[in-house]
């Protein structure tokens, strides 16, 4: 019989459509270091909680899931009932997988134990970074990091299993919740990210191999806290006009940063008056889009030292967070060195 071989053609769609997460993630998996197939698994149980919760934000202004839920968190701050269903969505997510022995969660207070007497992972995560403008219809994110525990696994958790440095992380990444939802992960072998098809429920390969610009023309940072902040933040923000830097701040620390990382720029979150280590969590913030950062050949430092080495020495604990553009943040940091 005559035949023809295959020949891909996407003229006729309008669009290519990739790889899809779930292959991909397949077929890299032999590339992780003493891979198992549980971290891909992991992976994939993150992806599903994302698309679950991603339905939950697309219909908030319909349901009754905006607005307070009516409790504080441990850090004093006003829970939204996104933030909690979101909470509950990763974390139930997590606890079926089976690969994760415990989290740590922003809405928790302590250390979530899930009972995984053959979890080997802990994750890390903010399950809805942007709270304020979840009634506003701006975009959210989810912001997670996943470490190897280091106690042998089915012993009780320990403090050296969730407070590891950044640099420890096996893979992080994020979700945002924009004009369309993606995931953007790392496993340290460069930055990948999907854009989430919601009619075939798949997330697709969109963004392959991120790169940041090693230099851009954005500043991000609340300037509205401009009164709290000390000398050197304040005199780096006018050398940002003095440059004609354009000024972005959407309040949601994953938007921030993806268009940062996209088109380059820097966002900072400095020490304040009010909060003198900053707002930014390190665990389950900071950490996770340093690693994507410096993976995309971009920097994250707390004004002196690389984000991924500070030894965190609680759950909640906060830190200055500058992070982004490479030649952009070493600037930053030579007005703290010229101290
Ligand atoms: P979360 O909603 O998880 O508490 O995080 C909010 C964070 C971050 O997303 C954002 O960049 C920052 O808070 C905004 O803080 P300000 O309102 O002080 O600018
Ligand atoms: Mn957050
Ligand atoms: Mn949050």
């Amino acid at each position: 019989m005559k035949t023809k071989p295959y020949k891909q053609d996407n003229s006729a769609l309008g669009y290519a459509v990739g790889v899809t997460l779930d292959r991909f993630i397949k077929s890299h998996q032999s590339h992780f270091p003493f891979a198992t197939g549980e971290l891909s698994q992991l992976l994939r149980d993150i992806a599903l909680a994302a698309k679950i919760v991603s339905r939950e934000i697309s219909r908030a202004g319909l349901g009754q899931v905006t607005g307070a839920f009516g409790a504080t968190n441990v850090q004093g701050e006003e829970q939204q009932k996104l933030d909690v269903v979101a909470d509950i969505r990763f974390t139930r997510a997590l606890t079926k997988g089976g690969e994760v022995c415990a989290v740590v969660s922003e809405e928790e207070d302590e250390v979530i134990d899930l009972q995984n007497s053959k979890g080997k992972y802990v994750v890390a995560i903010d399950p809805l970074d942007g709270s304020s403008n979840i009634d506003v219809n701006v975009s959210i994110g989810t912001i997670f990091s996943i470490y190897r525990r280091k106690t042998p696994i089915g012993s009780p958790i320990q403090a050296e299993d969730v407070l590891q440095k950044g640099s420890e992380q096996v893979a992080a990444g994020y979700v945002l919740y924009g004009s369309s939802t993606m995931l953007v992960y790392t496993t340290g072998m460069g930055v990948n990210g999907f854009t989430y098809e919601w009619s075939l429920g798949e997330f697709f390969l969109s963004h392959p191999l991120m790169k940041t610009p090693s230099v851009g023309n954005i500043y991000t940072i609340n300037e509205g806290l401009f009164r709290e902040m000390g000398e050197t933040i304040k005199s780096y923000i006018q050398q940002c006009k003095e440059m004609g830097y354009t000024a972005r701040y959407i309040g949601s620390l994953v938007a921030d940063f993806h268009r940062n990382l996209l088109k380059g720029g820097i966002y900072l979150y400095p020490s304040t008056k009010k909060n003198p280590n900053g707002k930014i969590r390190l665990l389950y913030e900071a950490n996770a889009l340093a690693f994507i950062a410096e993976q995309s050949g971009g920097m994250a430092t707390d004004g002196k030292a690389r984000i991924l080495d500070i030894t965190p020495k609680e759950l909640h604990q906060r830190t200055p967070l500058f992070i982004g553009s490479e030649s952009m943040v070493k600037d930053l940091g030579s007005f703290y060195l010229n101290l």
